[in-house]
């Protein structure tokens, strides 16, 4: 069987860990050319060497994606990597900062504006020259190339969650923004959709005993879930457990591929059936 992505040009964002690793490393192995984009340098470089031992092409990226001209250089990074198209964009990087409405501060809840909303929107944009105007080029020449979109959410921004309504409206924003963009690129052959997760066993989800945080500018914001909220979340999935970051790159991976190549604007839901 030919690969999913053989010759893709595609773009991972928080691609270092977690999720967005899993999907690089998964779209490597189906042929797809990939820029690993993460906030930090090692976790990035690793997963690049490890594509490139498996014979794979791959790229690094560093930076901060709410960083202004960030955007511009990530989409600049895939053009002189591998050429002026681009045929995938995973928009994945994000974390948490948790607090009550009541006494969450303006920076808790920028912060999470900008990570989860206003990075995906600019490194949109900054495609569009690689993905819609090739596509208008591609279609006056009569080909038709389908190219895609994924943007990550979560069951918060869907359902809603307490403790983050700065991470539930930021997630709930994705998918505003992937209906319209399903609408306004569908001409030109891009399949734009949301995969939105409920528990994957990552960093993000990992217990909150263990101390783990994100360096954010001047200070330390902390992630994870206490343990106690962990077994109840596990106990309300269906499947009674969490999913692995390599089921989570699967539904992802479905998303890029020619099996979706009729599916747009849709929100997937990938939580073991909660
Ligand atoms: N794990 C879950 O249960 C779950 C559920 C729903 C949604 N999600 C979403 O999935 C995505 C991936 O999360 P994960 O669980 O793999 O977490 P993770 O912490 O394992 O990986 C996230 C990666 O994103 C990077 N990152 C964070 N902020 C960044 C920034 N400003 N610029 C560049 N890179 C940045 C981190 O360095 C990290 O390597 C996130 O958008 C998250 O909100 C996860």
């Amino acid at each position: 069987m030919e690969l999913m992505l053989k010759d893709k040009n595609c773009i991972i964002t928080g691609a270092g860990r977690g999720i967005g690793r899993a999907a690089a490393l998964l779209f490597a192995r189906e042929g797809g050319r990939v820029v690993v984009s993460d906030l930090d340098e090692a976790p990035a470089r690793e997963v690049v060497d490890e594509i490139k031992a498996q014979g794979g092409q791959a790229v690094a990226c560093v930076g901060d994606v709410t960083a202004d001209g960030f955007a511009e250089k990530l989409i600049q990074t895939a053009v002189d990597a591998f050429g002026p198209s681009i045929d995938v964009i995973v928009n994945n990087a994000g974390y948490t900062w948790d607090g009550v409405v009541h006494k969450m501060s303006d920076e808790q809840w920028e912060a999470m504006l900008k990570v989860h909303i206003t990075a995906p929107f600019r490194i949109i944009r900054a495609a569009a020259p690689y993905i819609r105007d090739v596509a208008k080029k591609e279609m006056e020449q009569g080909k038709r190339v389908t190219r895609k979109i994924i943007n990550i959410s979560s069951i918060a921004g869907l359902d809603g969650n307490a403790g983050q309504a700065n991470y539930s409206s930021a997630k709930a924003a994705v998918v505003g923004l992937t209906k319209t963009l399903a609408k306004e690129w569908g001409p030109f052959n891009v399949c734009v959709n949301t995969v939105a997760f409920g528990f994957i066993e990552t960093r993000l989800t990992q217990a909150k005993e263990k101390g783990e945080s994100i360096k954010r500018e001047d200070k330390d914001v902390a992630i994870g879930i206490p343990e106690n909220i962990r077994q109840m979340f596990k106990a309300m999935i269906p499947l009674r457990r969490a999913g692995t970051p390599e089921e989570a790159a699967s539904a992802i991976l479905l998303m890029a591929s020619p099996l979706a190549d009729y599916i747009s604007g849709e929100v997937l839901r990938v939580t073991g059936g909660l």
